[in-house]
């Protein structure tokens, strides 16, 4: 289902981002992961991103919040261990240090500039804040975000809905007013859940979960949410 223009434009105030996937290509860790790994660097890779997101929501169904950052630490051993390939400390440090400074996609900057006259921005993750401001800061993006916020505030990861809060009380508008944008549909479905105007970019292909949310209206780039 697309949107018309016309209508988003109308209802929000701001827009929220999703930070990994969405704003930040994780393809990027691809390189350093075959540096290490070699030739099961792509399965160590796929499972360190389903673990690393599986282990939020473990940690957070346990109430045993550790920050995002040992969490991605966490899951990339596990992956090493199930493909048996040897790791040290140090590479694992090296390998999640890669995510403080990921990659933007190449439309985004450009984007959140005309964005940023039409509403105003935030970005909210489960990264930690250093892991966060530093990705944001290495794509200068900073300029554009009026609240950089971690999930790291509520101690609990998305998609609970304490996280998609912290967007209301840092906006102080309706939930409805603001606008939030993910590829990762578990976080599309969980912010639709709490009552946020959510949006699905669509990046790669694929399908929302339906857990009796609104579902999203769908776009295929950042360029459609401008008048
Ligand atoms: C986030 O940035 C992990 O993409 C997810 O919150």
């Amino acid at each position: 289902m697309y949107i018309s223009h016309m209508d988003f434009a109308k209802q929000l105030k701001a827009l929220v981002f999703d930070a990994y996937g969405t704003l930040f290509h994780i393809g990027a860790l691809n390189e350093e992961l075959n540096r290490q790994f070699g030739v099961k660097s792509e399965q160590i890779g796929n499972l360190w991103r389903s673990k690393q997101l599986e282990y939020t929501w473990l940690r957070s169904l346990m109430g045993a919040y550790q920050p995002f950052s040992k969490v991605t630490a966490d899951a990339l051993s596990y992956a090493c261990r199930v493909y048996g390939v040897q790791f040290t400390d140090e590479v694992l440090k090296k390998m999640v240090n890669a995510y403080y400074h990921l990659n933007a996609f190449p439309e985004v900057e450009e984007l959140l500039g005309k964005l940023s006259r039409q509403y105003r921005l935030a970005v909210l993750s489960n990264a930690n804040p250093e892991m966060l401001q530093q990705a944001v800061e290495s794509n200068q993006l900073n300029p554009y975000f009026e609240k950089v916020l971690s999930v790291d505030m509520v101690k609990v990861f998305k998609p609970n809905p304490s996280v998609y809060q912290l967007a209301v009380e840092s906006f102080g508008v309706d939930k409805k007013e603001i606008g939030f944008i993910s590829t990762n549909t578990w976080d599309v479905a969980g912010a639709a859940m709490f009552g946020l105007s959510a949006i699905h970019l669509n990046r790669f292909d694929t399908h929302q979960d339906v857990l009796g949310q609104k579902i999203a209206p769908q776009i295929a780039s950042l360029s459609e949410l401008l008048d």
